[in-house]
This record gives C-alpha cells, sequence and structure tokens, in this order.
C-alpha cells in the first residue's frame, strides 16, 4: 500500500505529527514534510473554500489582497507561496503586462498553477519563502501572500527576504487569520474541529502549523515592525462568508482546517455531521435543502518599505 494510500484510510501522519504524538516540539524540517505532505495528497484545496467565501462587497479574499497591486503596466510581483495559482491567474487577467513570479515548495501545487496560466506568462519557482537566492535583491514591486505566512516557521528569514527582493517604496501584503472573534460562529467551529483532532492528537492545537505569532494581529505587527523598521504597516481586519447547501458548506468548511486532514475518514464523517448541525441556519423540517453559513475572520497587512 502507498504513503497516500494509508494516509487516506487512517489520517495524514508525517514526522510532524509523530512528533505531536510523542510529546515532542517538531522541527522545521518536520513542518516541511508535513506540509510538503498534505498539498502532495490534497493539491487545489485551500482556493476551493477561499474562492467560496466573500465579503459584503462580493469580493473573496484573493481579489481583496489583489487590490493591493496598482494597475501599472510592468509591475514586478512575486506571489509567495502561491499554491494553486488562483491570485496569479486574478493577477494575469487583470492586466497581461503584469510581470508575474510565483514561488512555492509543493510541487504538486505548482503543477496545478502551470497548467491554469497560459504558457510563459508567469516565471513559477520551486522554493522555500525562507531562502528566495533565485530572486534577485530590490527586483520585485510587490511582494503578496495569501492564506500561507501562518504557515511558515522560522519566520523572521521569511521576512528579510521579502525585505530583501522588495524595492524601495514597494509592498508587502498578506492575507492572514483574522481575530477568532471577528466572525460569528467561527470560535465555535474552530473548538469542534479541535475536539476531534485533539481526540487523535491531544496537543495538536497548543503545537500547530507555523509560528504562533502569526496568529494575533498585536504579535503579527510587532513582528513586523521588528523586520521592516522603517516602513508604514496596516493591517485591517475584514470577514468572508460562504452559504449553500449545508453538506456542501460542512465539508468545504473541514477541508480548509489543516488539522482535519490528519483524521481517518470514520471521524471525519462524524465531524462532518457536528460541524452540519452548528452551521446549518434553516432548521424548519419543511426546507427543501438544508441550508448552511460559514464566516470567516481575515486580516489584511500591507507593509510600504
Ligand atoms: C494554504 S496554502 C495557500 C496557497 C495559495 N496561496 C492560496 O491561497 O490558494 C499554503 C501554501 O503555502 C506553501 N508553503 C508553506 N510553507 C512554505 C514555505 N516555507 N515556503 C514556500 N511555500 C510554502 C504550501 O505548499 C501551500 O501551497
Amino acid at each position: 500500500m502507498s504513503n497516500k494510500d494509508v494516509n487516506a484510510k487512517s489520517g495524514l501522519s508525517s514526522i510532524w505529527t509523530d512528533s505531536l504524538a510523542n510529546n515532542q516540539q517538531p522541527g522545521d524540517k518536520a513542518l516541511l514534510a508535513h506540509l510538503r505532505t498534505v498539498h502532495q495528497n490534497n493539491a487545489g484545496f485551500t482556493e476551493k473554500c477561499a474562492s467560496s467565501c466573500r465579503d459584503k462587497a462580493g469580493r473573496n479574499s484573493y481579489e481583496w489582497l489583489a487590490e493591493i497591486v496598482p494597475d501599472v503596466d510592468g509591475i514586478r510581483v512575486l506571489d509567495l507561496a502561491c499554491g494553486s495559482g488562483p491570485l496569479l491567474k486574478i493577477l494575469y487577467d487583470r492586466n497581461k503586462k503584469f510581470k508575474l513570479k510565483g514561488a512555492d515548495i509543493s510541487p504538486e501545487e505548482l503543477e496545478l498553477a502551470k497548467a491554469r496560466l497560459p504558457k510563459g506568462s508567469v516565471d513559477l519557482l520551486e522554493l522555500k519563502a525562507q531562502n528566495l537566492t533565485a530572486i534577485d535583491d530590490n527586483s520585485i514591486d510587490v511582494v503578496l501572500c495569501h492564506w500561507a505566512l501562518t504557515l511558515m516557521n522560522p519566520i523572521t528569514p521569511v521576512l528579510n527576504e521579502i525585505r530583501r527582493v522588495l524595492s524601495s517604496g514597494a509592498k508587502f501584503a498578506a492575507l492572514v487569520n483574522g481575530p477568532m472573534d471577528a466572525a460569528p460562529g467561527y470560535n465555535d467551529v474552530y473548538n469542534l474541529i479541535y475536539k476531534y483532532v485533539q481526540a487523535k492528537l491531544p496537543r495538536y492545537g497548543e503545537i500547530d502549523l507555523g509560528d504562533p505569532r502569526i496568529r494575533s494581529t498585536e504579535s503579527l505587527k510587532n513582528l513586523l515592525i521588528e523586520a521592516f523598521p522603517d516602513a508604514n504597516i496596516s493591517i485591517e481586519t475584514s470577514m468572508v462568508s460562504m452559504e449553500g447547501p449545508v453538506a456542501e458548506v460542512a465539508e468545504t468548511t473541514a477541508g480548509f482546517f489543516y488539522a482535519t486532514f490528519i483524521l481517518p475518514p470514520e471521524t471525519r464523517r462524524i465531524l462532518l455531521s457536528e460541524l452540519s448541525n452548528l452551521l446549518v441556519i434553516s432548521k424548519h423540517s419543511g426546507d427543501k435543502e438544508r441550508q448552511g453559513l460559514f464566516s470567516m475572520p481575515i486580516n489584511r497587512l500591507v507593509v510600504t518599505k
């Protein structure tokens, strides 16, 4: 049986989950190996949820982040941890004269990005955000990072690399999780998912993917001030939501949380049923198809060098 089959049968395991199970702090290599395995087995999963969730103005979080890029021909943009490339596609469709680069550690995600973008339109690089030596100093006008900064540890070398590649007056903008209480019901969804995950791995949550300082607005701001001492820094909080048949909403919501990949299929099925009951918004028995609603808090940070 291949590793992929074993993971599909009993829930994903890796040297990162083994460390947690053995009460040890996982190291950087374990984190990368875990992330690579998740993305190898589930390439494209982030965009399924992120592109369905919209803010009051009707924008998804890719579109909100893409607004940071000014509409100037020839502008040089790096999408750091570009995954399957949805953000690059939005930018390419907006202006064919943007000079676009995408970098990621997952070959499977980069394959998806390559398949959706016209040949030669974007320079796709298999690179670790902590080491962007393939990209010259002062050669980028905007670095974007959509929903990936939270996964990176160590984080300081990432911020240093971003500072190095940015030209003067350039921008770094990232989309990360917002404060839990900025979206109604988000805390309950988080607690429910981690109840199931912690039944299998009690320390998952206390120890999570990435540097915990990215998860709080205050500590994130302090990290940015340290890395970009002379820059202008802003962090805006917003909320995006998706509504639809509750079973689909529950499936897409669960699929967005990395932690759920460690659950075996039977546990995941029970979680989905409980999650549907939590997300349902039409409780009457006469409802033809029960509807569900999921909302999530997001932060958009913008650093102007
Ligand atoms: C949640 S996905 C987001 C993908 C894409 N930005 C999006 O929003 O659709 C996180 C991505 O970060 C990548 N990643 C995680 N750690 C990384 C690192 N240290 N360097 C580069 N890419 C990394 C993963 O391979 C994955 O594609």
